[in-house]
């Protein structure tokens, strides 16, 4: 018998709270979509960062994400699309492309300063 974990998700654009017992081992976005509820995607393979949540409690597995640094792990962040509960988690959906700009937002800046404006003569 496998397991069941209480998942909650915050889904801040719906001003919406959501809760189903997910089975160990599903991805958490495919067992919200089963039982009917949409949520942020897009890749579906934990490389774009649309699906991004912030863990308000609980742990979870997302050992087949490569879309998140370590650091951004480190500081709550995971992908609904490969996370997998393995306790009772509650989560919160991020605004669309929030967390992409706090990983790579340094980066762009970076690129901005060294390319300079490009109408300049
Ligand atoms: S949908 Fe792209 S990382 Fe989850």
């Amino acid at each position: 018998m496998v397991p069941l974990h209480k998942v909650t998700i915050h889904h801040r654009k719906a001003n919406r709270k959501i809760s189903f017992d997910v089975p160990e081992g599903e991805y958490i976005l495919r067992s919200f979509e089963s039982h009917g509820e949409e949520l942020p995607f897009s890749c579906r393979n934990g490389c774009c960062t649309t699906c991004a949540v912030k863990i308000l409690s609980g742990k979870l597995d997302q050992t087949d994400g490569i879309g998140l640094s370590e650091e951004m792990r480190a500081k709550g962040y995971a992908l609904l699309c490969v996370a997998k509960a393995i306790g009772p988690l509650e989560l919160e959906t991020q605004d669309e492309d929030e967390v992409y700009k706090i990983q790579f937002g340094k980066y762009l800046e970076r690129t901005k300063a060294q390319a300079g404006n490009p109408f300049d003569i």
